[in-house]
């Protein structure tokens, strides 16, 4: 949610900049805009909408040549998508630049303040009374200033400035918000997250919470708000560019469909140790912690929380640990029951969704243990909780997710059966077999991959359908949820999830003669569950809906009431989303661009969300 890049270093920051913009934009398209610091002045350009409108002004009214930037581009809170909100904004002097991602609660008393004290504000934001209060507390050390005027902040923010008058320096801020900085050689980077400057360094550093960074060509200082010497953790990133360009897909979000068998792959390397046990990455949790578990409650949005209803199956049926699983942004506000024996697990691509990262802090207040299953390296989630799981996705820029899904489910089971063999539910030889049937999902979503053409063709045979149903049993329900979720944020369709079961408690009304409708049906071994949804097919269906049928390869007791058959291979039941997600997913892609809409940015969306 917003993105951030900073630069200083020898080559042209206006290009360092854009670049970074480009590979940032998933995270906001509402704006996007420049500053740079020569000749002891600081030059902005901004623009409203994507950043093509920017670098369009750009080439209209070019930057002096300058080695020192930074650049934003925008998911709008506070002020509407236009160019006198859009970031950098800067003081009245035009001295200081300052871009932001966060919301800063206590701005409106600091606003009149600044009123009050004669100061005219030009945009609706939260973030320009940053750049006035700098622009009033520096003398002569803007990282001073930052520190200064961060102790009077309250809420979430990334901040980033440059100075006129100290024109060597880019300093960054950071509380709840991220930014991590790139170590290069001669030159320095800030960036909300490393895509920003993959493509010319590998070395970053993570910055803590309430952290000041200043970076100069050779020198990167951290120091806490209090101006104390902070500490930092560097690493090297473990994926290049070439990870965050299209490879010759039209979209991202196609790309990250393919790239599903190797992410699910990559999760589950080196998951058994020499002595044929199952370990997890961080699990900084004891065996004896985990064994006085005694209930487990699951934490997610969207479609991370659609993985932990999926998370629910597995750890219940092998552990027999009760399980709740909540949307983030409702857990702490009904005053959940948790305790020491409570294992909070939470579930987040980003690392960074500010619903999930509070509802962890307030697991952990009530002294928790919390368990993050994650798809950033040192994002903020898995550094404030007690135990990481990373599911190995790559990095995912399409914003809606794919192959994280995919991912979180696999470390999903990989938890459970951890729980289980820690717990002794199961035998090692029966927790080595789901390990081995977990290894035969890249195969399965591979063969999905290869006969998934006819979902294209449904797709854009559907395109003018005004809504679009999905039905699924047990673990098929939560892929009925992710299915209607993708429609919807893809396609802006009218798209809903039902438990198959439930249908006839009311939304049965809502179909009508060539309704479209979704059915995920479980595999043949679960024959009854099978039988009631093949009933429930033929419900539908006898009130004129049009089915597509998801089911497993060779169920010839669907085929009757299919108008469409989309047949996956036939895996265990707790896998089967595993490989059911994957059409839904070419469908929701191929519909939205036989309508003509951004896949990879869909409206008024973003990545990361890094709001409440
Ligand atoms: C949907 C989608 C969102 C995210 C949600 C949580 O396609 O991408 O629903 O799943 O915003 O994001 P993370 O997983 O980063 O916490």
């Amino acid at each position: 949610m917003c993105g951030i890049i900073g630069y200083v270093g020898q080559q042209k920051a206006v290009d360092v900049v854009i670049e970074g913009l480009r590979r940032l934009e998933y995270r906001g398209y509402d704006s996007a805009g420049v500053a740079v610091v020569a000749g002891n002045e600081v030059q902005v350009r901004r623009r409203a909408g994507k950043l093509a409108n920017l670098e369009k002004l750009l080439a209209e009214q070019p930057l002096p040549l300058s080695t020192f930037g930074m650049g934003h581009t925008r998911w709008a809170t506070h002020g509407a998508p236009t160019d006198r909100n859009a970031h950098p904004h800067m003081d009245e002097a035009a001295q200081v630049a300052v871009v932001h991602n966060g919301i800063i609660e206590n701005f409106a008393s600091l606003r009149a303040q600044l009123e009050d004290g004669g100061v005219m504000l030009a945009s609706d934001t939260d973030t320009e009374v940053v750049s006035h209060l700098l622009a009033q507390a520096f003398d002569g050390d803007l990282a001073e200033a930052m520190r200064a005027v961060c102790r009077r902040l309250e809420g979430a923010f990334t901040l980033v400035a440059i100075h006129a008058a100290q024109p060597d320096v880019v300093v960054g801020a950071r509380r709840n918000s991220p930014l991590v900085v790139g170590r290069g050689e001669g030159e320095n980077f800030l960036g909300s997250d490393v895509s920003a400057f993959i493509s010319h360094t590998r070395h970053a550093v993570e910055l803590g919470q309430d952290q000041v960074v200043e970076i100069r060509p050779h020198q990167i200082v951290v120091t806490t708000f209090d101006g104390k010497p902070a500490d930092v953790k560097e690493y090297e990133v473990d994926w290049d560019a070439s990870a965050a360009e299209k490879g010759g897909y039209d979209y991202f979000m196609l790309k990250e469909i393919h790239e599903q068998p190797k992410a699910v792959a990559d999760t589950l390397l080196g998951r058994i140790d020499d002595d044929g046990h199952l370990q997890l990455d961080e699990m900084r949790l004891s065996d004896e912690d985990l064994r006085e578990i005694d209930k487990v409650v699951i934490i997610g949005c969207g479609t991370a929380y659609h993985s932990g209803l999926i998370a629910k199956y597995s750890i219940e049926h092998w552990t027999r640990i009760p399980v709740e699983v909540e949307v983030a942004s409702e857990f702490r506000y009904r005053d959940p029951i948790l305790g020491r024996h409570t294992l909070v697990i939470a579930i987040s691509q980003s690392g960074e969704t500010m619903d999930t990262l509070m509802a962890i802090r307030h697991a952990r207040e009530q002294e928790s243990r919390v368990l993050a299953i994650c798809n950033v390296n040192g994002s903020t989630i898995p550094r404030e909780s007690d135990a990481v799981v990373y599911t190995y996705a790559g990095p995912e820029i399409a914003v809606a997710s794919t192959k994280a899904f995919l991912t979180q489910i696999v470390a999903v089971n990989l938890v459970a059966l951890y729980l289980a063999q820690v717990r002794g539910t199961k035998w090692g030889d029966e927790i080595i077999r789901h390990i081995d049937e977990l290894a035969a999902m890249p195969e399965a979503v591979d063969r999905v991959l290869d006969t998934v053409e006819p979902m294209r063709a449904l797709a854009r045979e559907l395109v003018d359908a005004k809504a679009v149903l999905f039905l699924g049993r047990h673990v098929g329900y939560p892929v009925a949820l992710e299915g209607a979720l993708k429609l919807k944020e893809l396609a802006y369709m009218h798209a809903e999830g039902f438990a198959a079961g439930e249908l006839k408690h009311g939304p049965i009304a809502l179909i009508e003669q060539d309704l479209p409708v979704v059915v995920i049906v479980p595999p043949r071994s679960r024959k009854v569950l099978h039988d009631k949804i093949v009933s429930n097919i033929q419900e539908i269906r006898a009130r004129g809906a049009r089915t597509i049928v998801i089911a497993e390869e060779g169920d010839d007791t669907v085929a009757p009431y299919a108008d469409t058959l989309v047949p996956v291979p036939a895996v265990p039941t707790l896998l089967q989303p595993i490989v059911a997600t994957v059409p839904l997913q070419v469908f929701a892609c191929e519909l939205a661009s036989a309508k003509g809409y951004d896949v990879d940015q869909p409206r008024n969306l973003a990545k990361s969300v890094t709001v409440e």
